[in-house]
């Protein structure tokens, strides 16, 4: 039978997310639904629905525009919430940074973080913190992920690795926009007014923005005079990726919104597979 809690706590929970809205039913069921608000919302499950939807026939299910604009004071008009030309320029782009070639250029940059991850581990192994009374070690896996993956991204697109303070503000403040965005949608739906929400998703994005930007920047101040010579990363990458149709390369506002979607992107998704993993084997 479906999972159906008391309404209202369902719609307390569902203001954090839509998600919420939804029963353990329909995560088990090829395409669960809920109507919330005059709003059909669905949670596709099934393989080939998802294929059909994000490959076979991805012109007729476009980004829904809730989506841009849930996520534009963080990441701007990036590939991830545009449809149509604007998408297909941005995406000939982007491929040209994620070839393999270029893909294999960082693959030192991700060895380097799992190095510092396997590091952090043998030290908490050799400390007493953490330890059980059957004398094992624990850790929290899925902030070990998130570090991790925090720091392959940082390297990989910037080429560096991610400092300690920066790892605790910066994708702490990714976490809590994620949390704002979804809280946002939900008052949204309650018809809260639009732009008084979309300052406030503003104010949580700045500080992110900011921070990229002045990596952004600096990157640009290094190079002048010798790019050539410059860092072999996805943020070179992007930088010197050309549009074969256009000749047209991303402008400086167009690089902060895809550095910050690859930075949104890149991390959180890839830490919560991998701690999903690691707690299916351990
Ligand atoms: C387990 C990890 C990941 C999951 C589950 C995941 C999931 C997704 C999903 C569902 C989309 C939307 C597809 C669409 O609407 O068409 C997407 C798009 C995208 N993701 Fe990921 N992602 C992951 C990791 C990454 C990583 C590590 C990167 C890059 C560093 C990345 C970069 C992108 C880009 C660039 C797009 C936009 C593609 C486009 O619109 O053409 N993702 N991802």
């Amino acid at each position: 039978m479906p999972y159906a809690p008391h309404f209202l706590l369902r719609l307390r929970s569902g203001l954090r997310s839509w998600l919420n809205l939804l029963s353990e039913w329909d995560y088990q069921i090829p395409i669960g639904s809920v109507r919330f608000l005059g709003l059909n919302l669905f949670l596709v499950n099934e393989p080939a629905a998802v294929k059909r939807m994000l490959v076979d026939e991805v012109d007729h299910y476009p980004k829904h525009p809730l989506t841009l604009w849930i996520l534009e004071p963080l990441i701007g008009r990036a590939i991830f919430s545009v449809n149509g030309p604007e998408w297909a320029r941005q995406r000939r782009l982007m491929d040209q940074a994620f070839q393999v070639a270029q893909l294999r250029k960082v693959f030192p940059q991700m060895g380097g973080a799992v190095t510092a991850m396997l590091a952090r581990l043998d030290a908490a192994a050799a400390g007493s913190a953490g330890e059980t009374s059957a004398g094992l070690t624990t850790v929290d896996i899925d902030q070990e992920m998130t570090l991790v993956t925090a720091d392959v991204i940082v390297r990989t697109i910037l080429s560096r690795p991610l400092e300690a303070a920066e790892a605790g503000e910066l994708f702490e403040a990714f976490s809590r926009y994620q949390r704002r965005a979804g809280q946002a949608l939900m008052l949204r739906f309650l018809r809260l007014p639009e732009p008084w929400l979309q300052r406030y998703l503003a104010h949580h994005a700045g500080k992110i923005r900011r921070w990229i930007e002045a990596a952004i920047d600096q990157r640009r101040a290094d190079q002048d005079g010798s790019p050539e010579d410059g860092p072999q990363d996805l943020l070179q990458a992007l930088i010197e990726a050309q549009d074969p149709e256009t000749g047209s390369s991303f402008s400086t506002a167009e690089l902060l919104d895809q550095v910050c979607f690859l930075f949104l992107a890149g991390h959180e998704t890839s830490a919560s597979a991998l701690a999903m993993a690691a707690q299916q084997v351990l």
